[in-house]
């Protein structure tokens, strides 16, 4: 049987070109060994062979079973862990000591490897190129059918081009660091890991560090130790550019976490996320349901829509927030176009602009993710919206964030979903956000320095 859709590529029974003799003898042998139980098949054909609801059942066990095997969650589960590879890598030692060292963990020797790094016989590395819109549309299929998924199996994030584009491309964006692993034959993208350049600030130092993102491999070719092979390749691209250090986040424990944040979720659609069971959300009644009302209006005079006119003083509030950080982007002005500038249906910014004409005074920032909603007798979607950036000076947090929640029901979200970073922590119960089970670790590659607080991080990797 063969699956020419399997990413994984079939191997060749050997001899399996044999003429007439070959086949008599094959024949004999299917005889004298009818009752022999039948040969392992193609399990990913026969999966495929059945019928959807059966496929779903089966996927949905896979599923589970494979979060048993999953990386640890908690510290403490982590300091159990055995990290085959993460523990060759120059990353901070889980348990060490904290701050004592502060800077690179290996100084670069200026020799990069050359070659790419060999992957395992069928596979080949391919550059993506954001630009042509089918590579991303073939990028989309990939992250939609493998990326996280609620722990049940029945949600699922779904990607689409404007929204890789605004991730995958910010100004000095590389195709370099756009990783994509393919199958030889079919050519099928079944991996991918992605980079962008980033000046950040640590602490009180200033580096140009890559931005990793998207680290991804198709369900299928799990646990076969292909993202150490993709992070390995990622770290020589980035390294032959001569940028050594690297910023990444993850909801799992790796050595080290740098800070360790919380998401917080707000029901705007708090009927159709009970419908769908969204995890995590207290809506079991028709009082929670009362509880989440909004106001119809937003409330904040001068509240508006920020445009390229407004990037000089957007910039200005921004950096005075940032001063507070221990982790935070410093941002060119093209930057701050790129990241705030508000692009339909993927990010909205906003503004407030003071009544006496002394300029801007808050800005606040959202952007938007798209779920699928599986087997669900009556919704699809859900969208949700990601707080990035909330800058105050003369409004309330608690006004500012309210206004934005009922500006984004306005635009027919569902869900309204913040970190705890960067003084967030102040609107959260007050605005009912309910915090969710997921954790999110920010992770530095080849630097050593103390762990920062959640409060204190200024840096959102939209994912
Ligand atoms: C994350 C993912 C690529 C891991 O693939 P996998 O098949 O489970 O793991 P592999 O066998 O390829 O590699 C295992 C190694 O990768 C590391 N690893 C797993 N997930 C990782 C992550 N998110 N970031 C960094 N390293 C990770 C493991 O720690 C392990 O190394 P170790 O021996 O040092 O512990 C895969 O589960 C996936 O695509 N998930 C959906 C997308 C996703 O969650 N991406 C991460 C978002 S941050």
């Amino acid at each position: 049987m063969t699956d020419s859709n399997s990413p994984v590529p079939q191997l060749t029974e050997e001899g399996g070109h044999g003429g007439k003799a070959q086949q008599k003898k094959q024949k004999k042998q299917k005889k004298s060994e009818s009752w022999r139980p039948q040969e392992a098949k193609d399990r990913f054909a026969m999966l495929e062979s059945l019928p959807e609801e059966e496929q779903q059942e089966i996927q949905r066990a896979l599923h589970l079973f494979s979060l048993g095997q999953s990386l640890p969650r908690t510290l403490q589960e982590a300091l159990r862990h055995t990290y085959r590879f993460w523990d060759s890598q120059p990353v901070p030692k889980l348990g060490g000591a904290d701050g004592t060292h502060v800077g690179p963990i290996t100084e670069p020797d200026g020799l990069v490897r050359r070659e790419q790094y060999s992957l395992p016989p069928g596979f080949t590395w391919d550059t993506l190129d954001p630009t042509s819109l089918s590579v991303l549309e073939e990028l989309c299929v990939l992250l939609s059918e493998n990326y996280i998924e609620e722990d049940d199996n029945t949600l699922r994030r779904q990607f689409n081009p404007e929204y890789l584009k605004w991730v995958l491309m910010p100004p000095g964006w590389q195709a370099q660091w756009l990783c994509g692993l393919r199958v030889s034959t079919n050519q099928k993208l079944v991996g991918f890991i992605s980079a962008a350049p980033t000046n950040l600030r640590i602490h009180d130092t200033e580096r140009m560090v890559a931005q990793v993102n998207f680290l991804c491999v198709h369900r299928k070719l799990r646990q076969k130790r292909m993202s150490p092979v993709l992070i390995r390749e990622l770290t020589r691209r980035v390294q032959q550019q001569g940028v050594s250090q690297a910023v990444y986040t993850a909801p799992v424990v790796l050595p080290t976490p740098l800070a360790t944040c919380r998401f917080w979720n707000r029901p705007l659609s708090p009927r159709k996320l009970m419908d769908v069971d969204y995890p995590g959300l207290r809506l079991n009644t028709k009082l929670h349901l009362k509880l989440q009302r909004l106001p119809k209006l937003p409330k904040t005079p001068g509240l508006r829509p920020l445009t390229l006119e407004d990037i000089p003083g957007a910039m200005n509030l921004l950096h005075t927030h940032f001063l507070e950080s221990g982790l935070s982007p410093t941002l060119l002005p093209q930057e701050a176009v790129h990241w705030l500038l508000p692009r339909e249906d993927v990010m909205d910014s906003y503004v407030v602009e003071a009544s006496d004409g002394t300029g801007l005074t808050d800005l606040v920032s959202f952007y938007t993710v798209s779920t699928r909603v599986l087997n669900h007798p009556v919704h699809s979607h859900l969208r949700e919206a990601r707080l990035l950036y909330c800058v105050t000076t003369a409004t309330e947090p608690v006004d500012l964030v309210e206004d934005t929640l009922v500006l984004a029901k306005a635009k027919g979200l569902d869900l309204f979903s913040v970190l705890d970073v960067m003084g967030n922590s102040c609107f959260l119960e007050k605005l009912k956000f309910v915090p969710s089970k997921d954790y999110l670790h920010y992770y530095l590659y080849n630097w050593a320095c103390p762990t920062i607080h959640p409060d204190k991080v200024g840096l959102l990797v939209p994912n």
